[in-house]
């Protein structure tokens, strides 16, 4: 595997790929690896011939300057990951690689990146993602992207951005990877003690709640919802938001009908948690 710095290198990386006709895909990521990012990368690893994973922690989507500064680096451990599991190219760019002097453009994504996530760590986050994205889009011009589930909103905003630019790539969903007793894997996992990790599964309980409620034949977004609330309570946590929501729109849903994506968003102690599953009322579901 190739560590690569440069725009350049990426460039000639992905020309070479092409010149022996081999498909590119991008796993864009910010490091600090888990097994929620190997699952990309293998997915990718199966899908395309020449897989390109970028690891940039992206000032621009960091709202809060502590967590920025606190997010966990680990680039030599994460090459050999990635390295291990088969990557071609890690793009690892310094700061002034992908914001150099005089960047001026920001990509945003109107409607979808205010609500939710957007609404509570500020517009500037997706504004942050999307630009982001879209310059690694534009640096390495993946047939295919590989994203994550967990972040579900993201992924929302991304696929509109596309959409909207008409960018052509392909993206990759990849469901949420959890730790056995239903806590989604992330990065800021490693800012709980024990007790807090604990009170952590208290996300996945609450979505366990709501879609148990559906699956009683509860309709009522508010009444599935209150289940939900109300079983994060018993560990004493309360969501930022817990809402039903469609998941091209992310309009509210005031009944439960067909495919719906229940969202959730809540402080543990110094971490900031998101996670989220989808519901058919459609079709049998599977446990989380
Ligand atoms: P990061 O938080 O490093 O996540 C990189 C990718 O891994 C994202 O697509 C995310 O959804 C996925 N991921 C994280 N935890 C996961 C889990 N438990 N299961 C499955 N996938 C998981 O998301 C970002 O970085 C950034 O916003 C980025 C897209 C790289 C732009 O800077």
């Amino acid at each position: 595997m190739r560590t690569l710095r440069t725009i350049a290198a990426v460039r000639a990386h992905v020309a070479a790929a092409r010149q022996a006709g081999r498909s590119v895909a991008l796993v864009p990521t910010m490091g600090a690896f888990h097994a929620g990012h190997e699952a990309l990368m293998r997915a990718a690893r199966e899908q395309c011939d020449d897989v390109v994973v970028s690891l940039f922690v992206n000032p621009a989507q960091f709202d809060e300057p502590g967590d920025l500064a606190g997010y966990p680096r680990s680039e030599a451990r994460d090459a050999a990951v990635a390295a291990e599991l088969g990557i071609d190219a890690l793009f690892a760019p310094a700061v002034g690689e992908i914001y150099p002097a005089g960047f001026a453009t920001t990509v945003r994504v109107g409607g979808l990146a205010d609500v939710l996530e957007g609404a509570e760590r500020g517009a500037r986050h997706f504004d942050g993602v999307c630009t982001v994205v879209c310059r690694l889009f534009g640096i390495v011009a993946p047939d295919v992207a590989f994203f994550g589930q967990k972040d579900a909103q993201q992924v929302v905003v991304i696929r509109r951005m596309l959409r909207d630019l008409a960018i052509p790539v392909r993206l990759e969903v990849v469901p949420t990877v959890r730790e056995p007793d239903g806590l989604a894997l992330s990065s800021r996992n490693a800012r709980l003690d024990a007790a807090e990790r604990d009170r952590a599964t208290a996300l996945a309980r609450g979505l366990e709640a709501v879609r148990a409620a559906v699956e009683d034949g509860e309709r009522d977004a508010a009444a599935a919802i209150a289940a939900g609330r109300a079983a994060m309570a018993t560990d004493g946590v309360q969501p930022e938001y817990l809402a039903i929501v469609d998941p091209d729109t992310l309009d509210e849903a005031a009944t439960v009908s067909g495919r719906v994506l229940v969202v959730v968003a809540a402080r543990v102690g110094p971490a900031r948690l998101i996670d989220n599953v989808l519901i058919d009322t459609e079709q049998v579901t599977t446990p989380l």
